[in-house]
């Protein structure tokens, strides 16, 4: 800057001279048109109206001048800047227009697009099925019990009436709990639950008890060393097979459908006296497939009937050992396998779907099955 021009000697002050304001203005009106964005605009701003910019340099050079000069010289100045300032405001607006139509546009969200929905989990089919079966029996008032999967052999066997040699307590059947002697074994089926009811309730007895069961197969198409049962008990006075015959028909309505039934077929269960095997009325062919080859049922075999369980009048000798009168007291038993049941009524072909955990599985069955 100049040194005041104390003696009024006139001074040449080539910023404030009118060509030069003009050039310094419409430099920066150029340069702030021409900025393409924010950024651009802004570095403008710095060149052009900041405190170094030839424009505020040449504001400070009026006090350099002569005064008869200022006035002229002032009003120069002070018009160039309020061009610049005022081209400065427009340009901002514009750019900040667009920048906000850019960034509506460019965030603009389509709530229609499909989203990667996160996976949901699906019960298992057998948890399903376990908590329908335990639903049909508790609306007749009956109570859901359990027992432990690692059992008594007492209560898996003897107390069932299994006698020392049943083959079912041998190695290639049972799974016995180390050490040997120790008289544990993985439950071979739900019936020690009936044991165990009749040790710890008095009658009258209303109990379903599904569960998992243990046996030494190997897992293939159709058989699993861990599957599930359920399992029925009722002792009552006055308790009869017909009272059994009626609750198995009760339960296969409830399952599969009006107008089906259950068929007993003479059996042999050591805790069951007499004993049958449960056999369903086919559901989808009701029987009509039998002897009639033009209309063959995948789900029976043509056969009309479906083996689904076993099941009896509770063997005396298995009230007697848990402490109940048989003169005064009978019952009846049945249980069946959850994993045969989902295979026939659901058209399960494999039975390690069932235990491989892959919730495409699970989720084909919904939440109700
Ligand atoms: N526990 C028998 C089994 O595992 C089934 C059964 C239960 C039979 C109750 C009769 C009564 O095969």
């Amino acid at each position: 800057m100049s040194g005041p021009n104390k003696n009024y000697d006139p001074v040449e002050v080539t910023p404030l001279h009118a060509d030069e304001v003009d050039r310094t203005r419409d430099e920066a009106l150029e340069a702030f048109r021409a900025a393409p964005d924010l950024a651009a605009l802004q570095e403008a701003k710095v060149a052009h109206l900041g405190e170094r910019s030839p424009i505020a340099l040449a504001n400070r050079e009026i006090g350099a001048l002569p005064p008869q000069g200022r006035k002229e010289a002032g009003q120069r100045i002070g018009s160039a800047r309020k061009a610049i300032n005022e081209a400065y405001a427009s340009r901002l607006a514009v750019l900040e227009a667009e920048h906000e139509q850019r960034m509506l546009a460019t965030e603009q969200v389509d709530v229609t697009l499909p989203w990667p929905a996160p996976q949901l989990g699906a019960r298992h089919p057998l948890s399903l099925i376990s908590e329908q079966i335990a639903d049909v029996f508790t609306a007749l008032g009956w109570d859901v019990a359990e027992g432990p999967e690692v059992e008594a052999e007492w209560l898996n066997f003897d107390a069932l009436n299994f006698q020392p040699d049943h083959p079912a307590r041998q190695m290639q059947d049972t799974f016995f709990v180390e050490p040997a002697g120790s008289g544990t074994v993985l439950r071979t089926h739900t019936s020690p639950v009936q044991a165990r009811s009749m040790l710890t309730r008095k009658p009258p007895i209303y109990v379903i008890c599904p569960g998992r069961v243990f046996r030494t197969d190997e897992l293939d198409a159709t058989h699993t060393p861990v599957f599930h049962q359920v399992e029925g008990l009722v002792v009552d006075e006055g308790i009869t097979l017909a009272h059994l015959k009626g609750t198995l028909d009760h339960f296969v309505v409830s399952m599969f459908g009006e107008g089906l039934q259950a068929r007993l077929r003479p059996n042999f269960f050591p805790f069951t006296e007499p004993s049958a095997e449960v056999d369903l009325l086919c559901f989808v062919c009701r029987g009509d497939s039998v002897g009639n080859p033009d209309r063959p049922c995948r789900t029976c075999g043509s056969e009309g009937w479906i083996e689904w369980g076993g099941c009896g009048v509770v063997n005396p000798r298995v009230l007697q050992a848990c402490g109940i009168d048989p003169e005064r007291y009978s019952g009846f038993a049945f249980g069946m396998g959850l994993e045969r049941t989902l295979m026939f009524r659901n058209g399960v072909q494999d039975m390690r779907d069932m235990v491989e955990g892959d919730v495409r599985f699970s989720r084909q069955f919904g939440m109700e099955i």
